[in-house]
């Protein structure tokens, strides 16, 4: 056989010189024997890693003891008749045949070698065959995939836009899309039924382990459908996406279905990691009759609540651990951790617990009946320590998320090979901003729920929206929602978003006039190409899983962009710096 790729590996041995030879579906070992190949033993001798070479051979089954079964080809090999370099190559600046700790950024400098490593090289492999899967299932399922355009007019998802100056018309740009959503809902006003796009979607925010400047959704949308077909479908897609790329994960179908209301409720967060157990309970009731007046202050206050967070078997943490959760709960603005340790041997029921056993600095304020009390609302035993935190609710939801979080990974009470879909629905349809201003939650086509439309002027943060969410180990997946159809509906959200009549008509009256003529009712969804990946990989992080991806902040540093333009350049756009530009410095 012929055979050509780098060399992964090269080893003499007493003579013979073993070569693994690597393209992209694996390894190979050839066998170069100068009694057999005199100049095939010349040539071979020469190579170093990462040389490229074209191999004249024949198969043979490998000596038996010397099978190598952690390789696909690991039961033959390949006795070298011609050696070939095609071509030669420096000294990598890192190990590509092993899987060493190496800097980011000269990972990201170098990317094309670091793309010849086998787990970056699988992830390439993984990406293309989750896309392949997402395609065939939408075919399959009458989807036309559609594209729009990169040059556009700014749609709000709530980031920067980044802007790309018209050379042909000074002073105007087009801005880069944050996602085709308006073009997306238009598709429906023409007719298409049932959309999709593997879409490159651009946004200029702070960069965190999940997110890019630049990134890639499933962007999809129907006609005539309600929540349900679309949460449905998106099950349907992500169950047989799992299977079929990642089968080492348990995935448990049906996906759960909650409202914002109750997954706040249950876990503090609207994208909870629900593999670590620990649902919050609500214990105000139960502490309210506490004689010392324990957390009467939070009780006392408007939406003050005190809940609490069980954590298994970590009754006998140190002062010092203790001291570490409380600045968890600190750091989201509450006060103070409220603990009790169940020291009691295991085993000891509630109603058994004695005064010394319970390990809290709350003891004093607590007669015994209490702690059972609580103890028995939060579901605890003999061993537990729980956790509890009294403030306006909003503190004590992202208190508790945070603990949650912590304590879930300290405890490792996460299975990594359990993927934890759910849905979470009926989000807020606003939030509060700045001086009474109100701001989407998701964005501005997003419909209410009908039964709320009536609380839209009088209490619009009260309002529920037809929002969703997929969300998975604690990660947020992709968003969605069911649209408004209607120009009127739309015109009144624009105005309580604080939009003029003229600013409407500038931004979105191609949306509004397009509204006047037969739109059918809507709703899509849009997952994260790139988060999806990074979860079926079990990558901690966004730029393992993009193969020519930015820094934290925002660099290419393979090609060094952004870079300055020249002069001219400017001139032809029409533009003038209003400052030098200023050397970039080294990323931190
Ligand atoms: P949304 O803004 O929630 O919704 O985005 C949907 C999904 O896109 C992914 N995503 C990102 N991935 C990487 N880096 C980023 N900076 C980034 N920002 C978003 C996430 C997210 O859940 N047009 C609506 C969808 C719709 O209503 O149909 C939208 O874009 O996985």
């Amino acid at each position: 056989m012929r055979l050509a790729g780098w060399v992964h590996r090269r080893r003499d041995h007493g003579g013979l010189i073993f070569l693994d030879v690597r393209d992209r579906t694996g390894l190979v070992q050839v066998v170069v024997d100068p009694s057999a190949a005199e100049s095939a033993y010349q040539s071979a001798d020469a190579l170093r890693n990462e040389w490229v070479v074209a191999i004249t051979g024949e198969v043979q089954v490998r000596p038996a003891g010397t099978e190598n079964p952690r390789i696909a080809t690991g039961g033959i090999e390949i006795h070298a008749s011609e050696v070939t370099v095609l071509n030669p190559s420096k000294t990598p600046p890192f190990y590509i045949n092993e899987d060493s700790d190496v800097d980011e950024s000269l990972r990201l400098q170098y990317r094309y070698l670091d793309l010849r490593r086998e787990r970056m090289a699988a992830n390439l492999v993984l990406r293309h065959r989750v896309v392949k899967y997402i395609r065939d299932f939408l075919d399959g399922r009458g989807f036309l995939e559609v594209e729009t355009p990169m040059l556009m007019k700014s749609t709000p998802e709530g980031a920067r836009d980044y802007l790309v100056p018209s050379r042909v018309h000074p002073g105007h740009f087009y801005a880069l899309p944050q996602s085709p959503q308006q073009l997306k809902q238009l598709l429906m006003v023409a007719g298409v039924e049932r959309y999709f796009q593997i879409a490159r979607c651009f946004r200029d925010e702070d960069q965190r382990a999940d997110r890019q400047p630049e990134f890639t959704q499933l962007d999809l949308e129907m006609s005539f459908v309600d929540e349900s077909d679309v949460l449905d479908l998106m099950e349907e897609l992500y169950t047989g996406l799992a299977h079929a790329t990642a089968p080492e994960k348990r995935v448990t179908s049906p996906f759960p279905r909650m409202t914002y209301a109750e997954a706040m409720r249950r876990f503090g967060s609207d994208n909870p990691d629900r593999r670590c157990g620990m649902e919050i309970t609500y214990i105000s009731p139960t502490v309210a009759d506490s004689g010392g007046g324990v957390c009467t202050g939070a009780l006392a206050e408007a939406g003050g609540t005190v809940r609490g967070i069980v954590a298994p078997g970590c009754a006998g943490y140190s002062r010092r651990e203790l001291e570490n959760l409380t600045e968890i709960v600190r750091g989201q603005g509450a006060r103070g951790l409220a603990t009790i340790g169940l020291d009691a041997e295991a085993g000891t029921a509630v109603a058994d617990l004695q005064p010394d056993t319970v390990r809290s600095a709350l003891a004093r304020h607590l007669d015994i009946e209490t702690v059972r009390a609580i103890a028995d609302a939060m579901g605890a035993g003999a061993g537990d320590l729980l956790l509890i935190v009294a403030a306006h609710e909003e503190i004590v939801s992202a208190s508790l998320s945070a603990l949650r979080t912590a304590l879930g990974e300290r405890l490792e009470l996460a299975d990594p090979d359990e993927l934890a879909f759910a849905f979470v629905t009926e989000f807020p349809l606003f939030e509060a901003g700045d001086e009474g201003s109100l701001l989407s939650v998701h964005h501005p086509f997003t419909a209410p729920v009908p039964e709320d439309a009536g609380l839209l002027e009088e209490s619009p943060t009260a309002v529920r929206s037809r929002a969703y969410d997929l969300v998975v180990n604690g990660i947020e997946l992709g968003s969605g929602s069911i649209r408004i159809h209607d120009r009127e509906l739309q015109d009144r959200i624009f105005a309580l978003l604080g939009h003029s009549p003229e600013e409407i008509e500038e931004r979105f009256g191609h949306m509004l006039e397009a509204f006047e003529y037969g739109v059918p009712p809507h709703g899509g969804f849009a997952p994260g190409i790139d988060r999806t990946v990074m979860v079926l990989a079990g990558e901690p992080n966004i730029r393992e899983v993009i193969p020519f991806p930015k820094t934290q902040s925002a660099q290419d540093l393979m090609m060094s962009a952004p870079s300055t333009v020249d002069e001219q350049q400017l001139v032809d756009l029409n533009l003038r710096l209003r400052e030098a530009a200023q050397e970039i410095t080294a990323p931190e």
